[in-house]
């Protein structure tokens, strides 16, 4: 077997990062080294207290948590709770973990971590999975330029390529949050001398909106692991009625854990390279442009992820995060999407 990716899942827990780093915790492809939070879904610090619940709930305490920055770049901090509840876990209250506290410094951290892998063989090259707001991200180039190094992989859920945003008609949230921080990473993989050659992974609305977490699936895991399937129900209930007022759909759409998924198996998803921009003023605030016909002959600084296959998705996250399950069973519960 080939050894375990080394990884820093930098996110803003979040109900579906939530669900994200349940499937990372699950995957044994992966060498967490520490879990970075931004400002986004939630406040920082409330979003590391979050992460501690989801490693309490997987019994991994072994993983560091670091609060990273607490506002955007520019722009004034608007974060999610609409979406996930005040307490950015669909209002499910879990207590506070108290054996083990998130520590301060996120950006440090990884400045840390990615110098130490400067000099280290792609393969063991430390990879970051980013499932919130770029700041902490941009921050990072800012600061620590040299550091990136020691980076191999940046895939990120944000941005849209065709389908319609989440936050205006182009715009979705992460990107939209901090687009200044969003702008200065895609800019920085398209100029930097030490990211020659590397692309940042968009994993965008276009191929999370085909990952639904239905009623009927969620029973489905109730059933085959009561324990795990009632701590997701506890979390998404506030984002099922949310997506229900908001996108009328009986169901929720769990951006999130395509990522972590795509990461370990990039047959999850396909697309292609192109050089990509985020708006940072105006009525497009955040939008991606993604220069899909090379009109600016610039760096191709993205790979755009268009397709996905929802089904093995699923399939990929319940053997890991529920246990074996039925594929057609999967794929009858899948098929009542009502939107
Ligand atoms: C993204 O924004 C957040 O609300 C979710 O956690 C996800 O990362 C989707 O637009
Ligand atoms: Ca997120």
């Amino acid at each position: 077997m080939n050894a375990a990716k080394k990884v820093i899942i930098d996110c803003d827990p979040g109900i579906d990062d939530a669900l994200a780093l349940m499937l990372a915790l699950a995957s044994p492809e992966l060498e967490i080294l520490g879990i970075t939070v931004v400002c986004g879904n939630v406040p920082a610090r409330m979003g590391a207290e979050n992460a501690l619940k989801i490693l309490k709930q997987m019994g991994r305490m072994d993983i560091p948590v670091y609060i990273g920055e607490e506002s955007p770049l520019v722009r004034t901090y608007v974060d999610a709770m609409d979406t996930h509840g005040e307490d950015g876990l669909g209002e499910s209250h879990y207590p506070e973990v108290t054996k083990m506290r998130p520590r301060t410094g996120a950006v440090q951290f990884l400045a840390r971590m990615l110098e130490q892998a400067a000099k280290a063989p792609e393969e063991a090259k430390i990879s970051i999975i980013a499932l919130g707001p770029m700041t902490n991200l941009a921050r990072l180039m800012r600061q620590y330029p040299e550091s990136l190094a020691g980076l191999g992989e940046l895939v990120s859920m944000g941005g849209s390529y065709k389908s319609h945003g989440n936050c205006s008609p182009v715009a979705e949230y992460n990107y939209w949050c901090d687009p200044h921080a969003a702008g200065e990473v895609y800019a920085g993989f398209a100029a930097l001398p030490v990211l020659r050659g590397k692309r940042i992974h968009m994993i965008g609305l276009d191929v999370t909106r085909e990952i639904v977490l239905t009623p009927n699936l969620l029973e489905y895991m109730c059933c085959l692991n009561p324990e795990r399937g009632d701590f997701i129900r506890r979390i998404t209930r506030f984002y099922f009625d949310f997506h229900w007022k908001q996108e009328g759909i009986i169901g929720c759409v769990i951006n999130d854990p395509l990522a972590v998924a795509y990461f370990i198996d990039r047959t999850m998803c396909s697309g292609f390279a192109a050089h990509t921009e985020v708006e940072t003023e105006g009525i497009c605030l955040g939008q991606t442009v993604v220069d899909d016909h090379d009109f600016w002959k610039r760096e191709k600084n993205s790979h755009i992820l268009t397709k996905t296959d929802a089904l093995r998705f699923m399939k990929f996250f319940f053997t890991r995060v529920i246990g074996e399950c039925e594929e057609q069973v999967l794929e009858e519960l899948m098929g009542r999407v009502l939107r």
